[in-house]
């Protein structure tokens, strides 16, 4: 039983290694490390030039309060046991994952399954194919997501995903421009799209809550659960 059980996780992280197909970035850009930006934003988007302002922010969106909280609730009731099981892990320093625990999901109860079909509706084009299970992933609040692409391989164009319990920042860098960035509010409750390019040539990452600053506010990370959505590569 033991040994199936390993056999399972080992599989289950193969799995998600292809998912996650990661790259380090630098950090030693003074730019990754300053809490305070001067960078063009408004109230969930904010850029480290014109020219990024515009190129990303047509290809990425925030829907604040895009659940309740009793969809939320919802949510975090039929994960928790799940995940309640696992340890969260701290040791693979070389992951694009630091400090996570994460499942995927296939079955939903009613309100979720409302969820889920509303982020469908609004996150992918008409007609794709989505990743059959759904994929969720829980930070401790010291956890943290590295810079990385999801695999070309086996995902496609667009990524959905929700935020419950914690507030985050997601950082996009271009893969062939370091110094430039973008950050993106998720604010608890919300849904987050990224699309075509900035799924596929900019780095995405969440950040540490000694670096979870925006527009010059902090904004403290707590455990936050993400439940992501995504369509296969056509
Ligand atoms: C990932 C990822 C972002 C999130 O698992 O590949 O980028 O919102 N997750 O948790
Ligand atoms: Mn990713």
């Amino acid at each position: 039983m033991k040994l199936l059980a390993k056999a399972a996780k080992q599989a289950q992280r193969a799995y998600f290694q292809r998912i996650l197909v990661y790259r380090f970035t630098s950090d030693s850009s003074p730019l990754r490390k300053g809490p305070r930006s001067t960078g063009l934003e408004c109230q969930w988007f904010c850029a480290s030039s014109q020219e990024i302002f515009s190129t990303v922010r047509r290809l990425v969106e925030v829907r604040q309060n895009f659940i309740n909280e009793e969809e939320e609730n919802a949510l975090f009731k039929e994960l928790e046991p799940g995940l309640r099981k696992k340890r969260y892990e701290f040791d693979h320093w070389d992951d694009a994952i630091h400090g996570f625990r994460e499942t995927e999901r296939l079955q939903w109860g009613d309100v979720c399954e409302g969820v889920l079909r509303r982020v469908r509706e609004v996150a992918f084009p008409k007609g794709s194919s989505l990743l059959g299970p759904v994929h969720v992933l829980d930070l401790d609040k010291a956890g943290y997501i590295k810079p990385h692409v999801d695999s070309v391989k086996f995902c496609g164009s667009t990524i959905a995903g929700l935020s419950l319990l914690s507030d985050s920042i997601m950082r996009l860098v271009p893969e062939n421009n370091s110094a430039e960035w973008v950050k993106l509010l998720l604010s608890r409750r919300s849904l987050y799209i990224l699309r075509d390019d900035a799924r596929f040539k900019y780095t995405h990452e969440i950040l540490k809550d000694e670096e979870s600053f925006f527009s010059g506010q902090k904004v403290p990370r707590h455990r936050r659960i993400s439940v992501i959505c995504r369509n296969l590569p056509d």
